[in-house]
């Protein structure tokens, strides 16, 4: 999955801030234990293919924190799924908006899924972003 935030959104930010996120959640770099800590969220789906996870979303039932499916798996309604289980399972825990700090790459994505835009570009830690946000 790290490879996929490399190919896609890595050029959206300062070389610096991009390679100090990506040792953040290196498993190469970082224990297994520290990442679990680390990325632990109550809203936690993963897609697999035969035993490889292709695709996950974590996240609180009011933000998405990430979103990310391989490169090979892109334009076949994986991440649509993933944003329809997580929806469903936010309004089951009685939120009635999800934000999003989205990626430069995937504003597109998350319009046609109904998010808007509610503020230019942000950032944090070195990141860029958008800020985005849907109402339930
Ligand atoms: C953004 C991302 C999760 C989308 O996943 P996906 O499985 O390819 O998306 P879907 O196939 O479900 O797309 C649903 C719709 O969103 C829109 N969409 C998806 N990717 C798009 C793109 N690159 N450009 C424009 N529109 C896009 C399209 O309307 C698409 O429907 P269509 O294929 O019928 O035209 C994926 O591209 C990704 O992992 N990107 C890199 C990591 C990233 O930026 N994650 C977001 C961090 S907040």
């Amino acid at each position: 999955m790290i490879n996929v935030c490399q190919e896609f959104n890595a050029n959206e930010s300062p070389k610096q801030a991009v390679q100090k996120h990506f040792n953040s959640i290196n498993p190469e770099s970082v224990s297994l234990d520290q990442l679990y800590h680390k990325l632990q969220k109550p809203i936690f789906y993963v897609v697999v293919d035969g035993e490889e996870i292709i695709a996950l979303i974590r996240g609180t039932p009011d933000r998405i924190n990430s979103l990310v499916v391989d490169g090979a798996y892109h334009r076949q309604g994986i991440g649509e799924s993933l944003i329809k289980k997580f929806i469903a399972t936010a309004q089951k825990s009685g939120s009635h908006k999800i934000k999003v700090r989205s990626s430069v790459y995937a504003v597109s994505f998350y319009q046609a899924m109904g998010f808007k835009r509610t503020t230019g570009q942000r950032t944090i830690s070195g990141l860029r972003h958008y800020p985005m946000k849907i109402i339930l």
